[in-house]
């Protein structure tokens, strides 16, 4: 058999090993001056200059706070957004469980609008039943790196007081035509998770143009407290602080963000290489038989976090006289086809389960199956492939032609 294709591999090179070994050798290993250089590189990546966000002036300064997490940027941003015990917050089923859980970590209620079929991002047009006077927040979500329509929904709300979060974990290096992701939305929470476009192997980021609300959620992920370490033990500081409010501990390390700092010098590098990847997938597999590849909306510069593709649910039977793929047949659909890319040594993974399918949600929320049908219809067809930058033109040809074998497509 040839060799493993992991559904994931870090593109690791001597640039990050140096940055780390750097801080390592520096003295200093929390949150610090690395952390504020990350901070400085997202938000001067994601651009200020032509900043849209609904909460502010174009045109206003972005600030990003270094987290410890995606998921700690999601919590802390609600809390920023004043989102509080009662409130509801509309997000889209089809997301991973931080979306869900940071909401309901204040006492919220998330209230679930359905997806549109071709991102499995929330649809707008079906926004407009789920809106109450309860409505506190909006959190979009960006899967696989197709940038949501944040402005869109801001637009439709407007005058509201309802603020738009974007839950931007796949897409930092995304635009939605001139409009970086990062600008689109009051707050947008990235995530330098181990498989991420950008990674600190654990970290994330909360970037928005108030700069009263970045200085909270600095506060509040740091305990609460009035001074950072950084501040207290640099020169000139002092050893005092007070409490102001209950916070928790969300920072991002030095280490970390170190290592981040050196995959964000090579963030267009990486975010080409997976769009040539992607199109080399897509073409590769056009006009096989129950497979669709994704689709993506006129002027959107997808981050291509994932490459998701769609196995309909009752794929064509392998073709007679192909003895390989007759053989190897076990049934259509997406798990078959997971199945047989495995026992070829491909990795392969499946985002998401709509979080409505879950038990927890349906027994503590009272969420049921069938209340979100393109929700479900995607999750049960939807199939994510290997891509990341180290991988190689002749490994997405080999996961391609096992793909057409399987599915019975002609040569
Ligand atoms: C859509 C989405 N939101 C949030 C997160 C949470 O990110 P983190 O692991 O950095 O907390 C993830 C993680 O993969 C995600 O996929």
């Amino acid at each position: 058999m040839a060799g493993q294709i992991p559904f994931h591999k870090p593109s690791i090179t001597q640039a990050e090993i140096d940055a780390v070994e750097a801080v390592l050798r520096s003295g200093w290993l929390t949150s610090g001056p690395k952390a504020r250089e990350l901070e400085a590189a997202v938000t001067k990546y994601v651009g200020s200059s032509d900043s849209a966000s609904p909460s502010s002036a174009p045109g206003t300064e972005l600030h990003g706070v270094a987290l410890s997490s995606c998921t700690a940027a999601l919590h802390l941003a609600l809390i920023a957004a004043g989102v509080g015990q009662g409130d509801e917050v509309i997000t889209s089923p089809y997301t991973f469980v931080s979306t869900g859980e940071t909401i309901l970590y204040l006492g919220a209620k998330p209230v679930f609008v359905d997806v549109e079929p071709s991102t499995k991002n929330l649809d707008p047009s079906k926004l407009d039943s789920a809106l109450t006077k309860k409505t506190k927040a909006i959190v979009m979500v960006s899967i696989a790196g197709h940038p949501c329509r944040t402005q869109e929904v801001a637009k439709m709300t407007r005058g509201r007081n309802i603020h738009i979060i974007e839950d931007a974990a796949h897409s930092l290096t995304a635009r939605l035509g001139e409009t970086p992701v990062g600008t689109q939305a009051d707050i947008t929470c990235f995530s330098f998770y181990a498989t991420k476009g950008v990674t600190a192997g654990e970290g994330g980021m909360a970037v928005m143009g108030r700069e009263d609300w970045a200085d909270r959620i600095r506060r509040l992920c740091l305990h609460g407290l009035s001074d950072a370490a950084w501040s207290r033990y640099g020169s000139g500081g002092w050893w005092d602080y007070d409490v102001t409010e209950l916070g928790y501990k969300y920072n991002l390390t030095d280490i970390q963000a170190a290592l981040a700092l050196a995959q964000m010098a090579r963030a267009e590098e990486m975010r080409k290489r997976r769009e040539s990847i992607a199109r080399r997938y897509t073409e590769a597999l056009r006009g096989v038989p129950g497979i669709k590849t994704p689709s993506v909306a006129p002027g959107v510069r997808h981050a291509w976090h994932l490459y998701q593709i769609a196995v309909a649910r009752a794929a064509p039977v392998q073709t007679v006289g192909n003895k390989a793929s007759q053989e190897e047949g076990r049934g259509t659909g997406r798990d078959a086809l997971s199945l047989a890319l495995r026992a070829d040594g491909i990795g392969t993974s499946v985002h998401f389960k709509p979080l409505h399918l879950f038990r927890w949600y349906q027994e503590r929320l009272g969420f049921s199956t069938g209340q979100f049908p393109v929700a479900e219809r995607c999750f049960e067809e939807t199939l994510s492939l290997p891509i990341y930058p180290d991988l190689s033109d002749s490994d997405v040809d080999r996961v391609a032609d096992r793909i057409r074998a399987h599915m019975g497509a002609s040569k």
